[in-house]
């Protein structure tokens, strides 16, 4: 196995630094429209041939040096039975959101391993396909939470906030269901091979600092700790760059890091054991080459030499993000001859 983006994590690396996109498998892609055009997305999320088709398909095309492994983060308020559903245009849908106390203690405790066997079935399929390593994933506690609570996606998460200042016991009874679950989620997709996990915390960014230790930061550190097999684990969540310095006492592999920082400066303050990844604004890719090419080199130079640093970008890639240049940027990163210290 390629292993240049083990080694960023074990801040061990002394080539290039590998890349890889969130949201690689996706719309962008034609491959993935025509499958599309076919199924639906809950579809393509139930089926172990199409997961695994689905995750290569990026690999295939840029020769990105890692896969992540094609599902959501909504795999649990679906096997709760939520009434989870995609709508064209509106996004995630769920149909029985959980509001207060009582509508948590009617949640069930599904067996992960048994509802969601075509996960395992797919990791299974990949790890027999693939020559980088697999990500598996999950949503961190709070941002899934916020799902179940607004019912869909929301732009300031006011019916999540209410809950949790009004009646934090509930909130908090729920997040603890989803960080349980999370960790049989988490144990399973390593049980069936996946390499290395990264949580996803998207809503953070809404919460002030000590709420964000109080109602995500809390809940990573159980999942993490709830983990049966010791694989590198990667954090990201929008606002990262105000919260990293918390989640360095977490000792993870990586932190992944929205666009609002300096990685470079930001880098002073983490300790060289952790590995850095990010953090291209996503809107660059609406650049001209030569742009994307200049942005892409900014963030090489500044991280230069470090090695623990895994090119990425700052969120998930739009839908509508011309292939051009995605092949430029992994292009920029691949060619990138790093000059390091110790040489
Ligand atoms: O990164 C990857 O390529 C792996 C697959 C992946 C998907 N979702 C596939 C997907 C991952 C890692 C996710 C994570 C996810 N899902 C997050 C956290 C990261 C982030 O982007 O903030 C969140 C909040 C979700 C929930 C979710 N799923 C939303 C809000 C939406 C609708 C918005 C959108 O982009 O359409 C989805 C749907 C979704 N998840 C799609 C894909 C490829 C598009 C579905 C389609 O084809 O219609």
């Amino acid at each position: 196995m390629d292993r240049l983006l083990l080694n960023a994590l074990a801040c061990k690396n002394e080539k290039r630094p590998p890349v890889w996109l969130m949201r690689q498998a996706g719309r962008y892609l034609p491959e993935y429209r025509a499958i599309r055009a076919r199924h639906s997305f809950l579809e393509m999320c139930h089926h172990p041939e199409l997961i695994a088709e689905i995750t290569l398909q990026p690999i295939k095309r840029f020769g990105f040096d890692a896969a992540i492994l094609f599902s959501d983060i909504l795999m649990i308020p679906e096997v709760l039975k939520m009434g989870l559903r995609f709508e064209e245009g509106i996004g995630p849908i769920i149909d029985h959101p959980v509001r207060d106390y009582e509508g948590v203690k009617k949640l069930s405790h599904p067996d992960l391993s048994q509802e969601l066997s075509f996960m395992s079935e797919g990791i299974k399929i990949l790890k027999k396909e693939l020559n980088v390593p697999l990500l598996g994933f999950c949503g961190a506690p709070f941002t899934v939470a916020s799902y179940m609570i607004e019912g869909g996606a929301s732009k300031d998460l006011r019916k999540t906030k209410t809950w949790m200042v009004r009646e934090p016991e509930g909130f908090h009874l729920l997040l603890n269901k989803i960080a349980d679950l999370t960790v049989d989620y988490l144990n399973m997709q390593i049980l069936a091979g996946v390499d290395a996990v990264q949580i996803f915390d998207s809503w953070a960014f809404v919460l002030a600092h000590h709420q964000f230790r109080e109602f995500s930061h809390s809940y990573i550190q159980k999942i993490k700790q709830g983990l049966i097999k010791d694989i590198p684990f990667i954090i990201f969540c929008k606002g990262s760059s105000v919260f990293a310095p918390e989640f360095v006492e977490m000792s993870p592999q990586a932190i992944s890091i929205d666009w609002n920082a300096d990685l470079s400066k930001l880098r002073q303050k983490i300790p060289s054991t952790i590995a850095l990844q990010g953090n291209l604004d996503p809107d660059i890719l609406y650049g001209s080459k030569a742009f994307v090419r200049q942005e892409v080199l900014r963030i090489l130079k500044g991280m230069e030499g470090d090695q623990g640093f895994i090119f990425n970008l700052g969120h998930g890639i739009h839908p509508d993000i011309p292939l051009e240049s995605v092949y430029t940027l992994v292009e920029t990163v691949k060619t990138f001859q790093p000059l390091y210290a110790e040489f």
